[in-house]
């Protein structure tokens, strides 16, 4: 049986997880493991897997939040190329669970190809995305989806068809525990006339939502056919603040955090706006954040 010491080359003890957040805030992994290809990559969860460490996996850190204490087990990081690469044949595109999603949309626009530019300005990898469907009022990723490789908690590999798959609102029917690849099936296009769609939603993104600031995306899942932004809004909240993180004056669905912001600070936040908005209009709302 093999154990966590046979890869001590691609492994960080106590690694400070909150530089890969979009908030900045929490405490470290007991093991960041970095794995060098999908076969590496096999080996460490097949490790966890046997000798019952938690694993889990780091996608580019923009809805998550760590907590102060930090995480035990091993954190997988899937930095490196060859979970990065994008190829384009014909109409599909095939992009690593590493890839940004950022980098995918603008390889299969310059190629005249369209279906995602409508995701543009969404953060976050091609495996966080898929997994939480990541989306807005224009479309979703799971909308091109023609098939996703995933890995599972004993390290065994294989493909999922659009078929086998279903995507809801900020949710996805995979549960495996890493992705590894998607493709997605797109059409052709005028890539001016895209390009000119693209800046329409990334203004409109600009003028709504607080893109200078550390932040990580919507909090809260909108609760079926309201905004929970316009609820915490009504809850009086925006620009509320506790230490260093506040509910953004521009947008109340954000949390922005300040330097010296630590992830209770954003916790305490976050109970305090759901407490609000169930107390005035008997909503709960749900994180679309993970919290680890
Ligand atoms: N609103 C307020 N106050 C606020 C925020 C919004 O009154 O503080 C109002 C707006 O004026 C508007 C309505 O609520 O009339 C809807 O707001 P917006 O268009 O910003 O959309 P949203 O429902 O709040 C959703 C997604 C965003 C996505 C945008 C645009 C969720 C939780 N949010 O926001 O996704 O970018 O639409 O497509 O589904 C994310 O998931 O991380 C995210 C940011």
């Amino acid at each position: 049986m093999s154990s966590l010491a046979d890869f001590s080359d691609i492994t960080q003890r106590d690694r400070s997880l909150a530089e890969w957040t979009w908030l900045k805030v929490g405490g470290p992994a007991e093991y960041l493991v970095e794995p060098r290809s999908i076969d590496e990559l096999a080996a460490v969860v097949r490790c966890c897997h046997e000798t019952g460490v938690p694993c889990r996996v780091l996608g580019s850190g923009s809805n998550l939040l760590v907590r102060d204490e930090g995480i035990g087990g091993v954190v997988l990081r899937l930095s490196e190329e060859a979970f990065g690469e994008i190829t384009i044949e014909g109409s599909t595109v095939t992009a690593g669970a590493g890839a940004l999603l950022s980098h995918v949309i603008s390889h299969s626009v310059r190629a005249g190809l369209v279906g995602l530019e409508t995701l543009v300005g969404i953060p976050g990898t091609v495996g966080g995305a898929l997994r939480g469907n990541a989306g807005g009022r224009s479309g979703d990723v799971g909308q091109s989806v023609q098939s996703v490789t995933v890995m599972t908690a004993s390290g065994e590999q294989f493909t999922r068809s659009e078929d086998e798959l279903s995507f809801g609102y900020r949710h996805s029917s995979i549960n495996e525990l890493v992705v590894i690849e998607c493709t997605f099936a797109l059409t052709t296009g005028d890539v001016d006339e895209t390009l000119k769609r693209m800046r329409k939603l990334w203004i409109m993104r600009k003028a709504t939502q607080p893109m200078a600031h550390q932040s990580a995306g919507c909090i809260f899942k909108n609760p079926r056919g309201i905004s929970a932004g316009s609820l915490v809004e009504q809850a009086g909240l925006k620009g509320e603040s506790v230490g260093g993180a506040e509910i953004s004056d521009r947008h109340a669905n954000f949390i922005v955090t300040a330097p010296e912001a630590t992830s209770g600070d954003v916790l305490e936040l976050i109970e305090r706006a759901r407490g609000q908005v169930t107390d005035q209009f008997g909503v709960d709302l749900e994180l679309e954040i993970g919290i680890w």
